[in-house]
């Protein structure tokens, strides 16, 4: 899931659960996932720490991301919180833990602390946000000492997120991706499949590649095999320098799957 840490794709496990998610993880670990991520909000853990304790790979070869929901960001809660999720995933300590959301007052600050006190407790071994805005990522760098090694964000062809890459650039948290094929909604532009026909590849191949040659690590989501095994190989291509400017324009369209329509608490989004 991120670079840094030699995940550049994760497989993304929301809104799966019981059957479906047992289905479509055991695919993605036979194709060669080993990046997971989940939140304590998919209520989904307890069934992937029960695919992974039938699987026979040992716990270092995964490498698993949870997140805390807002409503648990207070002192009484957040670590319970966090103990629940290790108990779920049978594990005693989550490669990355996130904040799922920022709180909607925009007060970061108590949840950051909170989520350094997770680290130290040795709960997590690495920490990062999701949904942080440009000058949230400001903030955070100068509250924090120890690397956010991600800001988990919506990240697609279909959305103009250069505010958020330059803040990324600026502060040194990487994005990752959610929403990647904008839930599908991209597979309408010809041009995904005109380029899948002159790389021959997938077009969902191609969107995938861009986000990761944006600089930007990638989560997918998807219960189909030939789209799970297609979305982890990405490494055998290379988009040339014209064809990503030709995605790039597409950007313009600025389709935001996940706002306040789904969210209420999301944030003022950068434009
Ligand atoms: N931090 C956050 O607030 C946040 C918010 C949303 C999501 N997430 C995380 O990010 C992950 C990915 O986002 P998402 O699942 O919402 O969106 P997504 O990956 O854009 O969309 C998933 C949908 O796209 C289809 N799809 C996937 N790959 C495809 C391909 N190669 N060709 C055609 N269709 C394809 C899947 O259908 P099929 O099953 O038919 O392939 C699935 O219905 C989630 O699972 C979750 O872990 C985080």
């Amino acid at each position: 899931m991120y670079f840094q840490l030699n995940h550049d794709r994760a497989f993304g496990t929301f809104p799966l659960k019981g059957d479906a998610l047992s289905d479509a993880l055991n695919m993605a670990l036979d194709v060669g996932y080993r990046a997971i991520d989940t939140a304590q909000m998919y209520q989904n853990e307890a069934d992937i720490g029960a695919v992974l304790s039938m699987s026979g790979l040992a716990r270092e070869d995964i490498f698993i991301t949870s997140k805390v929901p807002v409503e648990q960001y207070s002192d009484k809660t957040f670590c319970a919180s966090v103990e629940k999720s290790l108990e779920a995933l049978q594990i005693d300590c989550l490669d990355v833990l996130l904040l799922h959301w920022p709180p909607a007052d925009g007060a970061i600050e108590k949840p950051l602390e909170l989520l350094l006190e997770a680290q130290q407790s040795g709960l997590c071994t690495h920490v990062g946000v999701s949904n942080f805005t440009a000058e949230m990522l400001r903030r955070t760098t100068a509250l924090v000492d120890v690397p956010i090694v991600t800001n988990q964000v919506e990240f697609h062809p279909l959305l103009n997120q250069e505010t958020l890459m330059n803040a990324a650039s600026e502060t040194g948290i990487p994005l990752s991706s959610y929403c990647s094929v904008a839930r599908g909604a991209v597979f309408r532009q010809p041009l995904f499949e005109q380029l899948a026909n002159d790389y021959n590849v997938t077009p969902g191949q191609i969107v995938l590649r861009w986000i990761l040659q944006k600089g930007v690590s990638v989560n997918t989501m998807s219960t189909n095999k030939r789209n799970i095994a297609a979305n982890f190989a990405l490494q055998h291509f290379a988009l040339s320098h014209v064809d990503m400017a030709r995605i790039d324009q597409l950007t313009h369209h600025n389709v935001r799957i996940v706002d306040k329509h789904l969210v209420p608490w999301a944030p003022e989004w950068d434009v």
